[in-house]
């Protein structure tokens, strides 16, 4: 199909939101409105009709079925260049990233990236006496303190003394957990501004599906990747949001 008619195919709004390519957009609509398919599209339609490189682009989605599905998606429009899309999760982008920079902000050139056991399995390690469940609780608890960007309340003792052992775990091994690909990035990208400039200028339009679901970490890494001459689209549903 030509992209004319993909472009019949959408409805009035849709084809709006495919053909704003200036500044940032910011797209909210209802469940099975067709976000995504905007999404797609928009890809498609910058390929075909404004000629930006299919590496030029990055679009970030929330699992990695999404980015398949949407991968494949592009492929079906606009033929194997949409290989080249660059269709991530946060996570996944993160990844990349710090593949290629991570030492720059002290990680190990292979680092590993530990799961939520492994992360318990380190604390059980370096607390061979304290109980291995309470751990996992203490554990959980960090998790959700670092996805905020936040600090350990400082009159809990214990959940301080775990903390800060596991960060200067992960710390001198070089190794990062989930929170860490997102955060590392931000302090990559902070510290850097020749490999910012870097990203700047490789992505010249991001793209962002359910946008409701990001976090403040993960607003914060995209406000870093967006360059100055950067289109952002970001879509959401604020009923569907996770943190409603
Ligand atoms: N204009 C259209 N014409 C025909 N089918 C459409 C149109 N817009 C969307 N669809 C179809 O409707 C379904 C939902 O679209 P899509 O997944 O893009 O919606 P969404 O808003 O992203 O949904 P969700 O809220 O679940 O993320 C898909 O099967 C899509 O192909
Ligand atoms: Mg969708």
């Amino acid at each position: 199909m030509s992209m004319d008619n993909y472009l019949r195919t959408l409805n009035p709004q849709q084809r709006e939101a495919v053909m704003i390519n200036d500044g940032s957009l910011l797209v909210f609509a209802g469940a099975g409105s067709g976000k995504t398919r905007v999404i797609t599209t928009k890809i498609a339609y910058a390929i075909s009709e404004l000629g930006v490189r299919p590496w030029q682009i990055l679009a970030v989605t929330f699992t990695n079925r999404a980015c398949k599905e949407m991968q494949d998606r592009v492929i079906d429009m606009v033929g194997d260049e949409g290989q080249s899309v660059m269709i991530r999760t946060f996570h996944s982008f993160g990844v990349w990233l710090l593949r290629k920079y991570g030492q720059l902000v002290g990680l190990d050139a292979n680092f590993k990236i530990y799961d939520d056991d492994d992360s318990v399995a380190l604390l059980c390690q370096a607390f061979p006496d304290d109980n291995k469940k309470e751990i996992a609780g203490y554990y959980r608890k960090i998790s959700v303190i670092k996805d905020r960007m936040e600090k350990p309340n400082p009159l809990d003792d214990r959940l301080c003394k775990y903390y800060s052992k596991y960060q200067s775990m992960l710390q001198r091994t070089g190794n990062v957990d989930f929170a860490d690909m997102i955060l590392k990035s931000i302090d990559l990208l902070r510290r850097n501004p020749d490999v910012k400039e870097q990203v700047h200028k490789r992505f010249k339009m991001i793209l962002v599906d359910e946008y409701q679901d990001s976090n403040k970490a993960q607003f914060l890494l995209l406000k870093e990747i967006v360059g100055p001459d950067t289109f952002i689209c970001a879509v959401g549903d604020d009923d569907q949001s996770i943190y409603r």
